[in-house]
């Protein structure tokens, strides 16, 4: 996959383009996309839903560590992350969506190396995010993740049922995947 990384125009951000190849075109979201990723999480349960402006923030301030793949123009993948500031060899993966007609092709698994790929992840030595008990499908993908990086995966309870989710929501738990090797040697 190649991958190139040059500045806006305003010269405020760094912005990312890889090609994948065929028809899937794999980039760094801009503002324009916040109402595509807004629809697609919404078609993607059970994800939740957060307002467009956050989707909007994903798309410029956090672009660096997001990615957008869109086949003729449609977005059909998406994957919001961060570097958390207190730990900066983590990228936190937010929310993975793929379009219904896209899944079991390997996008999804495609989507985060593409991230840890990036010359923003060069210090990045391990993965965290948060899955409910019930997501099978995202269970399936750290797991794949774990395995394909050669590095071990542990799980908690963090965000907790009945004492930081007010009701209905599951338990959310943190996954953590790694250490692993760094860019180059991965
Ligand atoms: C989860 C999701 C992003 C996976 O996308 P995808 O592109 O189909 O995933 P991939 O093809 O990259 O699969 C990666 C691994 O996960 C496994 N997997 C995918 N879907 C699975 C399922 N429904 N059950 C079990 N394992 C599954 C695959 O077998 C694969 O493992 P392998 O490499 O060992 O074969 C997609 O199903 C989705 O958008 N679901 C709705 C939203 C959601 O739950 N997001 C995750 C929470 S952040």
């Amino acid at each position: 996959m190649e991958t190139q990384s040059h500045q806006t125009a305003a010269g405020a951000a760094p912005v990312f383009a890889e090609r994948s190849g065929g028809d899937l075109d794999f980039s760094a979201p801009v503002a324009e996309d916040g109402p595509s990723v807004h629809a697609l999480i919404a078609a993607c349960p059970p994800l939740d839903q957060n307002s467009v402006y956050a989707n909007l923030l994903q798309c410029t301030h956090f672009a660096a560590t997001c990615v957008a793949v869109k086949r003729e123009g449609r977005l059909v993948g998406w994957v919001s992350g961060y570097i958390p500031p207190q730990e900066p060899d983590v990228l936190f993966v937010w929310q993975v969506a793929v379009a219904a007609e896209g899944r079991g092709l390997g996008l999804a698994k495609r989507m985060i190396r593409a991230i840890l790929d990036r010359d923003v992840a060069a210090g990045v030595r391990r993965i965290k995010t948060t899955i409910t008990p019930d997501n099978d499908a995202s269970w399936g993908l750290f797991r794949s993740l774990a395995s394909g990086l050669e590095a071990p995966i542990s799980d908690a309870p963090w965000f907790c049922k009945g004492v930081h989710f007010p009701a209905g929501h599951e338990t959310e738990h943190l996954v953590e995947i790694g250490p692993f090797a760094a860019r180059r040697a991965r």
